[in-house]
């Protein structure tokens, strides 16, 4: 780590203990801290992105024990996901702990809980010597800063923010294992399949639900411009964009296979197109910048991926943002 992050990492930890915000790289999304004891601390999260109350924050730990500083009962089944998957991009949902502030967890009487794999992560906790608790970066409703520029352009000048990279670029995958069997409340970078090793059956909180088109349900990670998520290849025949002076970006993924075909359908209009990466891990990683930088254009054209394995996350998300899904 060099001496600019570590010094930003010092300055972070002091804010943090002073009852102020500090925005922070994690190996998932930018994370926005807080002491996680400091109920004051923790409301400034909530008024700075307008978070709804009733939206319960994880808190991020820097050694695996502190689990039983945030939490109440650690079951076997769970102490052996930890040894598994910690640190790294998993969030559980156990029993809170009673010194955990009720705000925390939105008056839940579960709390989430995470050890982040991220260096810098790690450290500022460290050296706050608290549990931190942290959303991630955004004005609620829209999509999770993944660079330092996206945080500026939240926030301005408002947060103090460490920079440093993600690796993932979608957030953790959160199991609640207080339900039986345990629930999967997000998908996320580790893989539904990894789960089951170790738990055996979970229920899936979202994947049974059908998806509502327009986007009535659902205001999560949604761009301005108006988004339109193509399921599949053939998709593309059923396109139907009303005529009119509209600028299109068309995200291509896995290959660049439909961009004739995508050029032709749409002949009429001004289409620009981006390659967001030839693997799930590469267009995670890029989701989300994709969809910020995309708020310049009308309208949004996202190609689906198949939904497995990290599949399932990102389909999750660009679900929940689209106005249209077909
Ligand atoms: O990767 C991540 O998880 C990032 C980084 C910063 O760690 N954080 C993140 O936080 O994505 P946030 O607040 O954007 O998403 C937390 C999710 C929300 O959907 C929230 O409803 C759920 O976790 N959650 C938190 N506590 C919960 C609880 N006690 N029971 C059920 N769901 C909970
Ligand atoms: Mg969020």
């Amino acid at each position: 780590m060099d001496e600019k992050t570590y010094e930003q990492i010092k300055r972070g930890a002091e804010l943090i203990k002073m009852g102020e915000l500090v925005a922070f790289p994690t190996e998932t999304v930018y994370g926005l801290g807080a002491n996680a004891f400091d109920e004051n601390a923790v409301r400034k999260i909530f008024e700075i992105k307008g978070r709804p109350m009733d939206n319960p924050l994880i808190v991020h730990i820097a050694s695996k024990d502190d689990v039983y500083v945030v939490c109440s009962k650690v079951p076997d089944a769970t102490l052996t996901l930890i040894e598994r998957f910690w640190p790294g991009p998993l969030t559980l949902v156990l029993p809170k702990n009673p010194a955990v502030p009720d705000i925390v967890s939105a008056g839940l009487p579960t709390v989430a809980v995470r050890m982040p794999s991220h260096p810098i992560a790690l450290k500022l906790i460290e050296l706050a010597d608290v549990p931190i608790a942290a959303p991630s970066v955004n004005i609620a409703g829209k999509p999770s800063a993944t660079k330092p520029e996206h945080i500026k352009l939240y926030f301005g000048d408002k947060v103090f923010v460490i920079e440093g990279e993600v690796e993932f670029g979608i957030e953790s995958t959160v199991i609640d294992l207080t339900e039986t069997p345990p629930l999967l409340l997000r998908p996320g970078p580790i893989e539904p399949e990894k789960l089951k090793e170790i738990l055996g059956e979970i229920r899936y909180a979202e994947k049974s639900e059908k998806p509502k088109s327009p986007g009535l349900k659902y205001k999560h990670y949604k761009p301005s411009s108006f988004l339109i998520l193509l399921t599949k290849k053939e998709s593309l025949r059923d396109l139907k964009i009303p005529r009119g002076e509209k600028k299109i970006l068309f995200v291509l993924t896995i290959d660049e296979s439909l961009k004739d075909e995508a050029r032709e359908a749409l002949k009429e209009f001004r289409v620009d197109f981006v390659f967001a990466g030839k693997d799930f891990r590469e267009i995670a990683k890029n989701l989300f910048d994709i969809l910020i930088r995309g708020e310049k254009y009308d309208i949004l054209i996202f190609q689906g991926v198949e939904e497995k394995g990290i599949g399932l996350g990102i389909m999750n998300r660009l679900k929940k943002a689209a106005d249209i899904i077909i």
